[in-house]
């Protein structure tokens, strides 16, 4: 798969097969990302995946999180507040899936389940967790960010779907102990990755993105 081809046809899967991942195809993936740019080449990335029963531990530990309403806690905290234009986006977008899931915006219960949804990994198979040295500056998250978008896009070539979410770090204690993580590590983002269930209606979510020409200015060239 060419690379403009893989950026154009991933999408964020909210929706998998019960198919597993075999531990090569997760080398080759990483092998692939493995050549992500960063700052001076510090390649700042540790990442633990979590598979089979692995995965199903933290699963079960995260239904219970759920179930005692414990609080959402990542180690890189959500932002409380966001600019309009780019609040606007997200509203946008949060409209648009709920539109297609047949949800009314005020139906609490319909929405903890999408939460719920988040917190089982969306059915995905493996999961990948990133981490970053708690020392780390921001710095690091420009290259984490790249690092993500190669996972994503070997992931596409390999014939695999991924989702980027942060929910899926939701409770870090659980991953930590889980993974044996250890305590200088920020674990910073998570990335779900399996076979994606095309029929989900999940899967019929595509977002949209702003013209090129509204973020892009070049000078010097007609
Ligand atoms: C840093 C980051 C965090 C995200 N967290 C979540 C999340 O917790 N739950 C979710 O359903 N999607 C999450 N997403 C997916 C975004 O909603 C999605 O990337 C965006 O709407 C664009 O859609 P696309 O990935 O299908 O192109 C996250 C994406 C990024 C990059």
């Amino acid at each position: 798969m060419d690379v403009i081809e893989a950026l154009k046809s991933r999408h964020s899967t909210r929706a998998y097969q019960p198919k597993a991942v075999d531990k090569e195809t997760i080398l080759k993936i990483m092998e692939g990302a493995n050549s992500t740019p960063s700052w001076a080449n510090t390649q700042p990335w540790e990442v633990f995946v979590a598979v089979g029963k692995t995965l199903d531990s933290i699963r079960s530990r995260y239904r219970e999180h759920f179930t005692n309403q414990v609080p959402l806690n990542p180690d890189i905290p959500r932002p409380q507040q966001w600019p309009e234009a780019h609040q606007e986006r997200t509203r946008e977008m949060g409209a648009a899936h709920l539109k297609l899931l047949g949800i009314d915006r005020d139906d609490q219960e319909a929405r903890a389940i999408m939460v719920e949804r988040n917190l089982n990994f969306f059915g995905a198979p493996a999961v990948i967790f990133l981490c970053l040295d708690k020392d780390l500056s921001q710095w690091s998250l420009y290259d984490l960010g790249s690092f993500s978008q190669s996972i994503m896009l070997a992931a596409q070539h390999y014939g695999l779907n991924t989702i980027p979410a942060i929910m899926l770090v939701a409770y870090p204690d659980v991953i930590r102990t889980e993974l044996k993580i250890p305590a200088h590590l920020n674990i910073a983002m998570g990335i779900a990755l399996g076979y994606g269930d095309s029929d989900h209606i999940e899967s019929k979510f595509i977002t949209t993105r702003r013209p090129v020409a509204e973020f892009v200015r070049i000078s010097g060239i007609e």
